[in-house]
């Protein structure tokens, strides 16, 4: 039975039920094969996203914008310093503002609370489209692309090499809530936010599947289905990027290190990769590399996404 998700806002995918994870997979299949196709899909028809942006982004805003362009309805994009945004307005008065206009909207900014208070003020669904904390589309797609190589989640050994960042936040939550083992090797002082981990190890234990920490890569990557990483210094920590740089050169992603993976281990990145750190050449072009399906994944997850919540 269809779950109604009409008005939900996306703000991480712990909010998500597993039934409305495979909703939006389910259409997302749908919709890739209608776009393929040239079968025409106007869900979204006069609908319209704003999308505010305070950190910069090439797939995010792209593909969001084509997206709803492709249902039939219209994006349209706000530098946050375009807007009076946290300058001269408070997050609750711009949301119930942008409630009158639009039907829904997608933010990516710094603080994850800013997304919890527009979706909290406002009347229409927020997608969160990266903030500090958690990357909940990325990984969404992460999955679904996951799902259209090997044709199953439950069971596969994903492992994330690298910060604990808010892609590694989304993946324990995304992971755990799917029934996937989800490995996470990271730095002393550099692992993920505790409070996720719990969350996600509750996930884990009702779904059976198994969630680790740890300081060593090596260790890690063995029997990995899937290897995954990005950057080591997210958007916002470019001044920590030499330090960072120093600390994290065991965790580079490279061909001595997947050799501890399955032969036919899947290799993903959320991008933008910065080549030569935190992943080399060799692997991010290997024939196990699925970072260009994992983008494009982005918008035929998305619309689904849209479709469903507004
Ligand atoms: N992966 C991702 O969100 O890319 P952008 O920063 O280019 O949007
Ligand atoms: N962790 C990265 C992800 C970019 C898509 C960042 O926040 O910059």
């Amino acid at each position: 039975m269809a779950v109604n998700m009409k008005g939900k806002s996306l703000i991480e995918i712990n909010h998500l039920s597993l039934e409305e994870i495979y909703q939006i997979f389910d259409l997302t299949r749908t919709l890739k094969e209608k776009q393929n196709t040239g079968e025409p899909h106007k869900l979204l028809e006069g609908k319209t996203l704003g999308m505010i942006f305070s950190k910069p982004s090439t797939r995010t805003r792209i593909s969001f914008e084509t997206g709803i362009y492709q249902l039939g309805g219209m994006g349209m994009y706000f530098n946050q310093n375009d807007l009076q945004l946290k300058k001269s307005e408070s997050v609750s008065d711009t949301a119930k503002v942008l409630s009158r206009y639009l039907n829904g909207v997608m933010i990516r900014t710094f603080d994850h609370q800013d997304v919890i208070d527009l979706a909290k003020f406002g009347s229409i669904p927020v997608i969160n489209g990266l903030t500090d904390l958690h990357h909940p589309c990325q990984v969404l797609t992460d999955l679904f692309t996951i799902l259209e190589k090997r044709r199953t989640l439950k069971g596969l050994k994903l492992v994330y090499i690298g910060d604990g960042n808010n892609v590694a936040h989304s993946l324990l939550h995304g992971c755990s809530k799917v029934g996937m083992d989800i490995t996470i090797a990271s730095p002393s002082g550099y692992l993920p936010v505790k409070k996720i981990v719990a969350e996600s190890m509750v996930n884990a234990k009702y779904m059976g599947s198994k969630i680790e920490i740890t300081e060593d890569p090596v260790k890690a990557v063995r029997g990995a289905d899937i290897i995954y990483t990005d950057v080591w210094a997210s958007m916002g920590q470019e001044k920590e990027a030499a330090e960072r740089r120093k600390k994290f050169i065991q965790y580079q992603v490279n061909s001595k290190l997947v050799k501890n993976a399955k032969d036919d281990y899947i290799f993903m990145h959320c991008l933008p990769a910065h080549r030569g750190d935190e992943v080399t050449d060799e692997i991010c072009d290997s024939l196990n590399s699925v970072i260009f399906d994992e983008a494009e994944n982005r918008l035929h997850v998305q619309k689904a996404i849209m479709a469903l919540v507004m």
